[in-house]
C-alpha cells in the first residue's frame, strides 16, 4: 500500500479529510507519518487521535533552509514514506529535498492555478471581481505553486461573499478535492511524468482534470 507522510503546520482540515477517507476505506493509502515545522498545530493533535505517528521540526537552530530541508527528510525517512502530501505547510521546500521526491510531491492551493499563488487568494479573487474561485492540487517544484497542475474544482462567487464565506466553500472543495486527487494516485490511475501528467493514459491539460462538475 502506498505510503504517504503528511506536512502540516495547522488546522489540517484536508489532513483530517484525508484521514476520514481512509479510515472509511475510500483512500487505500497508509499515512505513516505526519510532520510539522509548528509544534502548536492543531493537525498533530488530529493525527495522534487516529494513532498516527507525528513529528514536530521547527527551524529554529538551523543556519539555512537547505539544511532544515536534510533534517526534515532524515526524519522522514525512518517512516519510509513514497510520497509527500502537503497540506497547509507553510514553507517552502528546497531543490534537494524535491529531487529527493521528484513527482511525489503533493500540494493543495485554495485559488485556480495558475491565478493567484501566494497568500490571500480568497480576497484577491474579490477584489478581481471573479465569478469564480476554485481549488487546485498540484505537483510541488522549486517554484512556489507552480509544479504541473493536477486537479482544479470551482464555485461561483456570490455578490454577498466576503472572504469569510469564500473560505469556507473553498475548505469544502478542497476535503473533497484531495483525497480524490491522492486515490487515483494510489490506483496508479494518475501517473506524474517529465513529460506531462496522465490520467488513465491520457495526458491532462495544464489546467489539470476538472472534477465535480
Ligand atoms: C488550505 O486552504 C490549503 O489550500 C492551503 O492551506 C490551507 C490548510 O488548511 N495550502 P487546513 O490546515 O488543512 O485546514
Amino acid at each position: 500500500m502506498l505510503r504517504a507522510a503528511v506536512l502540516i503546520s495547522g488546522n489540517g482540515t484536508n489532513l483530517q479529510a484525508l484521514m476520514d477517507a481512509v479510515e472509511s476505506g475510500k483512500l487505500p493509502i497508509k499515512i505513516c507519518v505526519v510532520a510539522s515545522n509548528k509544534a502548536d498545530a492543531y493537525g498533530l493533535k488530529r493525527a495522534k487521535l487516529a494513532n498516527i505517528p507525528t513529528f514536530t521540526l521547527t527551524h529554529q537552530g538551523f543556519l539555512h533552509r537547505e539544511a532544515y530541508d536534510m533534517a526534515l527528510l532524515q526524519c522522514l525517512e525512518r517512516y519510509q514514506p513514497d510520497c509527500i502530501i502537503l497540506a497547509g505547510f507553510m514553507r517552502i521546500l528546497g531543490e534537494q529535498f524535491i529531487q529527493r521526491f521528484q513527482h511525489r510531491i503533493f500540494n493543495i492551493h485554495p485559488s485556480l492555478l495558475p491565478k493567484y499563488p501566494g497568500l490571500h487568494t480568497h480576497e484577491k479573487a474579490l477584489a478581481a471581481k471573479d465569478t469564480h474561485h476554485g481549488v487546485t492540487v498540484h505537483m510541488v517544484t522549486k517554484e512556489l505553486d507552480a509544479g504541473a497542475i493536477i486537479a482544479q474544482a470551482d464555485v461561483a462567487i456570490e455578490s454577498d461573499d466576503t472572504p469569510v464565506t469564500l473560505q469556507q466553500k473553498i475548505h469544502a472543495l478542497e476535503h473533497r478535492l484531495y483525497p480524490e486527487v491522492i486515490r487515483l494516485y494510489a490506483l496508479n490511475q494518475l501517473k506524474i511524468q517529465d513529460d506531462g501528467v496522465f490520467l488513465n493514459g491520457k495526458k491532462l491539460p495544464v489546467t489539470g482534470v476538472k472534477l465535480f462538475e
